[in-house]
């Protein structure tokens, strides 16, 4: 029996150090945090998706009283980005989320934010996998206020991913 190992390298940096079109990206999956309806969890969760032709698609999580019926962030930003542009290629993903720490949301906006880098759960980085098998990889930005993580592919985020039958 031997040993298999598996590596994620995650570059770590702040958000003066992004690249401007990063910095654009991530404060565009900030803004997304807007379109949340979150009503249930109050954690208000955006994504930013560049695309090849140079648009950015945003999503944002949708909740439903039957608590299953909701979607994610990343998933509502990738199915509206290939249901739009169904051959176009997506390369990068930002996601930021956003919390209600005091009773007027509006009053303190940025402190809102997530200190640390959130990640996308499970179903998500399957469904945007299956993007990235098809058009190549797709740099993951995560966004926090203390800290960026940035991820060369989903398939860093998810290994051993089941990608066929
Ligand atoms: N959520 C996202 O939108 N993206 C993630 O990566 C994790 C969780 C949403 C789902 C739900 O509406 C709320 O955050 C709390 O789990």
């Amino acid at each position: 029996m031997k040993d298999k190992v598996i590596t994620t390298v995650i570059k770590e940096c702040s958000y003066s150090e992004l690249e401007p079109k990063d910095q654009y990206l991530v404060d565009t999956a900030k803004n997304a945090t807007k379109n949340s309806y979150a009503p249930y969890s109050r954690f208000h969760v955006g994504a930013a998706i560049l695309l090849d032709n140079g648009e950015i698609v945003m999503g944002a999580n949708q909740e439903n009283a039957a608590y299953p019926s909701g979607t994610c962030a990343e998933r509502s930003a990738c199915f509206y980005a290939s249901a739009k542009y169904p051959d176009v290629p997506m390369k990068k993903i930002a996601i930021a989320a956003w919390t209600a720490l005091h009773t007027d949301p509006q009053s303190d906006y940025e402190s809102g934010f997530q200190h640390h880098p959130i990640s996308p759960c499970g179903a998500c980085r399957q469904a945007l996998l299956e993007y990235e098998a098809r058009y190549g990889d797709i740099e993951v930005i995560l966004y926090g206020k203390d800290s960026i993580y940035i991820l060369p592919s989903v398939k860093s985020l998810l290994p051993l991913s089941f990608t066929e039958f």
